[in-house]
C-alpha cells in the first residue's frame, strides 16, 4: 500500500461535519492533506480541523481571510496556534502581510488568493479596477512574494508564472485539477494532476473526482498513482 501523497489536498465540500468525519474515514490512509472551508466553518469546522490534525493529517484552511490589518493579524495568531497548515487570505498587501506577522514563530503558511476565478475582466472593471484579470494576478502574485506569504492559490493557467515569480521554495496550491477519466463538473479550465505538477504546482486539490466517485480511496490511490508518474 503507497503512502498518501502529501502533495493530495482533498477538499471536504460537505455541508456537515459528520459528512466530512465519514470521507475523511473512508478515505483512510489513501489521503494526508484535507482542505476545510466556509461551508464547514459554519458547521464547527474548527473542530474538524482540530481533530483532523489529532489523527496526523495536515490542514487546509481555506477561509479566506479579508479585514482591516489588526483582525486579520489576530485571527492568523489563533489559527496558528490551532496548529494547522495552510491559511489563505485574500491578495490585498496589507491582508497579506497582517497574517504574515499573525502566523510568525508558527508552521502556519499563508497562501494569498489572487483574483477569484469567478471574477470576470467586466466584473473588474465594474469594480472599478483598470486591469485585467490576468495582469491583477500577476501583481498580485508579486506583492504576495513581497508580503512575506508562503505562495499563492493559482488555476492551474497560472501556475507556471507563480513557480517562476516565487522561485523553488513558494507554494503554488492548484484547484482545478481533472485526472482524464472524471467528469470536469463546473470547473473551466482543467489540467490533469501530472500536468499541473509540471507547471509548477507544490500541491494541488482534487475533490469531486474522488469524493463523488463511487469508492473515493480507490479513486484517490489513482490520483496519487497519477502525480507519482
Ligand atoms: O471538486 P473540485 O475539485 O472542483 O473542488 C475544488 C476545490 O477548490 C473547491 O473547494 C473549490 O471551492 C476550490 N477552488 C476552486 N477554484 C478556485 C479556488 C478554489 O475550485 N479558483
Amino acid at each position: 500500500m503507497p503512502a498518501a501523497d502529501p502533495r493530495l489536498i482533498v477538499p471536504l465540500d460537505l455541508p456537515t461535519v459528520a459528512e466530512a468525519r465519514d470521507m475523511v474515514a473512508r478515505l483512510g490512509d489513501a489521503v494526508s492533506f484535507y482542505k476545510v472551508g466556509l461551508e464547514l466553518f459554519a458547521s464547527d469546522g474548527m473542530a474538524l480541523a482540530r481533530e483532523l490534525k489529532g489523527q496526523g493529517k495536515q490542514v487546509f484552511l481555506d477561509w479566506k481571510l479579508h479585514d482591516i490589518g489588526a483582525t486579520v493579524q489576530r485571527s492568523a495568531a489563533v489559527l496558528a496556534g490551532a496548529g494547522c497548515d495552510f491559511l489563505t487570505v485574500h491578495g490585498e498587501p496589507q491582508v497579506m502581510a497582517a497574517a504574515v506577522r499573525g502566523r510568525q514563530g508558527s508552521d502556519l503558511k499563508v497562501l494569498a488568493v489572487t483574483v477569484l476565478t469567478s471574477l470576470t475582466d467586466a466584473d473588474l472593471a465594474e469594480m472599478g479596477f483598470s486591469e485585467t484579470a490576468a495582469s491583477l494576478v500577476e501583481r498580485r502574485i508579486r506583492q504576495a512574494i513581497a508580503a512575506g506569504c508562503d505562495g499563492v492559490i493559482a488555476s492551474p493557467k497560472e501556475a507556471a508564472l507563480a513557480r517562476r515569480l516565487g522561485g523553488p521554495g513558494f507554494l503554488v496550491v492548484t484547484p482545478g485539477v481533472r485526472p482524464d477519466w472524471a467528469d470536469r463538473n463546473d470547473q473551466q479550465r482543467v489540467a490533469a494532476p501530472a500536468q499541473a505538477l509540471a507547471d509548477g504546482a507544490s500541491h494541488i486539490v482534487c475533490g469531486r473526482p474522488i469524493t463523488a466517485a463511487a469508492d473515493p480511496r480507490a479513486a484517490a490511490l489513482r490520483v496519487a498513482a497519477e502525480m507519482a508518474a
